[in-house]
């Protein structure tokens, strides 16, 4: 079919701008749910608020009732992974705990368009390890920015994703991917986040990609798994609880997931609303 050769949608300044607006609406309202982090508070508390505050903006929500390939429909706004969830995980009712680490992945429907951001963040005070973790899943993805440039590759994201955690010590979760985005929350193409530098659609001005690295701790059952495929191959890496979303590593070891949506520009990486 032509229409597999038309790859990315390019997006006009003016699209860009407007996207710029939705992500602004993520960002902020991610600003306010941080500031809710604390002992005793609830996600559904987190899930509640950031409800409210789209409807204030006149902004939707891509994520509540998304329903992709027969899963049950996304029945909260936000997405809120503690510990061991890599993504996806539910709002619920459960106090967080001091030590926990809360995923927070938000998206908005403005004026036609989508924007799309997560954050990993400290609830209280957390373990070195946690730290480190956090801290690296967030520099991973600032180095896969700075590949959003005319010219560089998709396989330049992933493998500056790649290299960065694996030196680290972190395995690099393969059963999710970051995507283009625009029109709608998931275009093409899938931004994977490990790979090899110079392979894949070359980038060009007005493409934007929602890139979001995830990581995670090594625990046995990885490791052998890790083994048995080598650096570069395929792997279940993870688990999916009964509810059908809530994605947790296999050995219950921590995991972070950091995201922003990036357009390129001919004056190179442009992190939609910052
Ligand atoms: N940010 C995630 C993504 O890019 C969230 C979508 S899952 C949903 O795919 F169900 F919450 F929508
Ligand atoms: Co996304």
């Amino acid at each position: 079919m032509l229409d597999r050769m038309k790859g990315p949608t390019l997006k006009s300044r003016d699209e860009i701008a407007i996207m710029d607006r939705a992500n602004r609406i993520v960002v902020e309202i991610l600003e306010m749910m941080r500031d809710m982090v604390k002992p005793g508070a609830t996600t559904a508390q987190i899930n509640a608020m950031a409800e409210e505050e789209l409807a204030k903006r006149g902004a939707k929500s891509p994520f509540k009732g998304y329903a992709p390939m027969g899963l049950p429909p996304y029945p909260a706004v936000v997405c809120t992974s503690v510990n061991d969830v890599i993504v996806h995980g539910i709002p619920n009712r459960a106090k967080l705990q001091e030590g926990d680490i809360l995923g927070l992945d938000f998206g908005s429907i403005f004026q036609g368009f989508v924007g799309d951001a997560a954050l990993t963040v400290p609830v209280g005070k957390v373990g070195p390890k946690a730290d480190l973790l956090m801290q690296t899943t967030r520099e991973c993805l600032e180095l896969a920015v700075e590949e959003m440039r005319p010219g560089r590759h998709l396989g330049d994201i992933g493998a500056a994703v790649q290299e960065h955690a694996e030196s680290r010590g972190f395995h690099v979760i393969r059963t999710f991917v970051g995507h283009g985005i625009g029109r709608k929350m998931h275009e093409e193409p899938q931004v994977y986040n490990f790979g090899k530098r110079g392979r894949g659609v070359p980038l060009r001005e007005g493409m934007v990609l929602a890139i979001e690295p995830m990581l995670c701790e090594i625990g046995s059952k990885l490791k052998s798994r890790l083994e048995r495929v080598g650096s570069n191959g395929i792997l279940q890496d993870v688990k999916t609880d009964a509810d059908g979303w809530t994605a947790r590593t296999v050995d219950g070891t921590l995991a972070a997931h950091f995201e922003n949506s990036v357009a390129v520009t001919a004056n190179g990486p442009l992190v939609l609303g910052k």
